[in-house]
């Protein structure tokens, strides 16, 4: 690939940018000085610096968001900021997307990535992936609700899998609980629609994990990391190249 396609897809700025980089005479290729853009290099062979920091250069890139509310699960849109809008300019740059939607008022989780195959294995009903949330419910769940969930809830247009309801916490004071829901499939307001269907509401709900991917405790609301190396390797249970 050319040089100045492959300093762009580092991060080093736009395709303007990396021209003015390379006038700066500060990147090398195999240690010797080069300021050709067009120049045409091996991006698993030859070794690329910038002011004698190597380069390493990614296909595919992880991101782990801590979704807030107010900012929608898509790419672009003219009315409300994207989850892409909180990310940096190399995810733009490798045009990631998010794996999996969550509403504008959940939060928690979610994992951006342009490696589509792992995106399409991840949301497969096949694959059975795990979604665990914490919600605030209005009324009071019990029992009744956690065999309900445990048979399978009726909704309209969809029954759905057994799924797991768990009552953390309840405060019959204000006739509401937390709960914990985990269900396997992704379908439009799911989990909002099964508390629905027992005659409560979610007034608040977070994901907490999805798969083998958790939410980092340290990741404030609207903060993202990239995905650790381990992250990644467990991510290698879905069988596609990462
Ligand atoms: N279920 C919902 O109802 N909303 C979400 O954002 C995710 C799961």
């Amino acid at each position: 690939m050319r040089l100045d396609k492959f300093l762009v897809d580092c991060g080093l700025g736009s395709r303007t940018e990396v021209k003015q980089l390379l006038k700066k005479k500060i990147v090398t290729v195999n240690g010797a000085v080069q300021h050709s853009p067009k120049l045409q290099i091996d991006s698993d062979a030859d070794v690329v610096a910038v002011d004698g920091r190597i380069l390493t250069h990614e296909d595919f890139v992880y991101y782990l968001l801590n979704k807030p509310q107010g900012v929608i699960s898509a790419t672009e849109d003219k009315v409300h900021r994207t989850v892409l809008d909180l990310l940096d300019d190399i995810a733009r740059h490798k045009q990631v997307f998010p794996v999996g939607r969550l509403d504008i008022d959940t939060e928690g989780l979610l994992l951006l990535t342009n490696n589509g195959l792992l995106a399409h294995a991840m949301l497969s009903p096949k694959k059975h992936v795990d979604k665990r949330y914490l919600a605030h419910v209005s009324g009071l769940m019990d029992v009744d609700d956690v065999l309900a969930f445990e048979k399978g809830i009726s909704l309209s247009d969809h029954d759905c899998q057994p799924a797991i309801l768990e009552v953390l916490e309840l405060h019959p004071e204000h006739k509401s609980c937390q709960v914990e829901i985990v269900i396997r499939e992704g379908k439009f307001h799911q989990v909002k629609r099964m508390v629905a269907a027992r005659g409560k509401k979610v007034v608040a709900l977070k994901r907490l994990s999805m798969g083998p991917l958790q939410l980092d405790s340290q990741l404030k609301t609207g903060a993202w990391r990239r995905l650790t190396t381990q992250e990644t390797q467990l991510l290698e249970q879905f069988g596609v190249p990462l």
